[in-house]
């Protein structure tokens, strides 16, 4: 009879162990992915949209159009969430004009002077899309092609993994690329972005992603309240073009010092010839801690009101900290917002700008049989000291 009672027992708690593991709280409580459309393209290709979440609720949305990060929700000290990058409520806004928002961006990141460069004997001709430069890959770079993509969940991650082919001679680059992105939305409110890349012919390649922060959660505030720290000792100062003038200057006594945490704003409007080529912030840090292929802890952007806080980690020698100086009130983004100058920033790891050109600079070419690495995690996460 006793035996029979601790059966019946023993039966209940397992029946019930099987039953909660498939209840959908212990559902919610895990990753999950789910896919929408997000519009057609002009060539009637669809393009999608993932929303990833964390078991506490950290969620990032990317559309495979131009790998981009669409939005991020973050907690605030409160618990409260909120988005905290810029970015278009559809996709039509991303066709019509984006200054790169939230996207993958290549063949290189940044600019390379006049649009050329050579490798060996070989001289080629980029795209020119800037101020007589090549910026960003050119005028259809990696933001504005749609990617194959393929997700993913696993017991502690949920990410989408995107494949894209660019053809040799594209944007005037040479060799035919292979490259994959892989997103990782990680139980620690981070995002691991993982770079691959593989070519048939010797070429140039410089990964990056382009999302644009403001930590307070509102946009239409600006960061200069933000705090800034950068574990960098230098950084590169630039002609009237934004082009790196080839020294790593010491950022000791200039409002280039975020070796402190340090306020955005209480420098950027000083008359210093490199603020004002920049408009503000518009340059590339060198990372102390490069150590070429090492992950190390580069940046760390924290805003007080909400207490949410920024980690950037990278294998990456710089950093492009952006201020936004570029927007101009002329855009509305998500829930019909105006982005004012300096309503957000960039944090781009990469090689420095015009590497191809500048053969002092660590080298970004990739030859065939080679495989491009490359790994940058942004962190979110909530200092509880008001
Ligand atoms: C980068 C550049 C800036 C600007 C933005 C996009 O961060 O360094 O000069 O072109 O992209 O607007």
């Amino acid at each position: 009879m006793k035996r029979i009672f601790y059966l019946i027992v023993i039966s209940i708690s397992v029946i019930g162990g099987i039953q909660c593991c498939n209840s959908p709280d212990m559902k919610e409580a895990g990753f999950t992915i789910d896919k929408q459309s997000f519009g057609k393209l002009p060539d009637n290709s669809v393009s999608d949209l993932y929303t990833i979440k964390n078991p506490s609720g950290f969620t990032v949305q990317i559309t495979n159009y131009g790998g981009i990060i669409t939005s991020v929700i973050v907690p605030d000290r409160e618990g409260k969430f909120a988005d905290v990058v810029l970015g278009y409520d559809s996709i039509q806004g991303y066709l019509d004009s984006s200054p790169y928002f939230g996207a993958i961006i290549g063949r290189y990141g940044n600019r390379i002077a006049k649009g050329k460069f050579s490798i060996g004997e070989n001289k080629f001709n980029l795209v020119k899309n800037n101020m007589g430069n090549h910026l960003h890959g050119g005028l259809i770079g990696f933001d504005k092609v749609l990617w194959e993509a393929e997700e993913f969940t696993t017991d502690s991650t949920a990410g989408l993994s995107l494949n894209y082919r660019s053809d040799d001679m594209e944007e005037g680059y040479p060799g035919t690329l292979s490259v994959k992105v892989t997103y990782t939305i990680r139980g620690d409110n981070s995002i691991q972005i993982e770079y691959q890349a593989n070519t048939d012919k010797t070429t140039v390649v410089n990964l990056t992603n382009h999302s644009y922060f403001n930590l307070s959660g509102d946009c239409s505030t600006p960061i200069t309240n933000h705090e800034l720290w950068l574990d960098a000792d230098r950084f590169l100062p630039v002609d009237s073009t934004l082009i790196p003038l080839g020294d790593l200057q010491v950022v000791n006594d200039t409002p280039f010092d975020f070796t402190k945490p340090t306020e955005i704003g209480l420098r950027i409007n000083e008359d210093d010839l490199q603020i004002l080529r920049g408009n503000g912030y518009d340059h590339c840090w060198v990372g102390n801690g490069w150590n070429d292929g090492a992950l190390y802890h580069i940046a760390s952007l924290s805003e007080k009101e909400s207490g949410r806080v920024l980690d950037v980690f990278t294998t990456e020698p710089g950093i492009q900290f952006y201020t936004g100086n570029f927007l101009d009130s002329t855009i509305k983004g998500k829930g019909g917002i105006v982005y004012k100058q300096r309503c957000a920033l960039c944090l781009e790891t990469q090689h420095f700008p015009d590497s191809p050109n500048q053969p002092q600079f660590p080298s970004t070419i990739l030859v065939p049989g080679q495989t491009y690495i490359s790994e940058t995690i942004y962190r979110f996460s909530i200092n509880n000291q008001p």
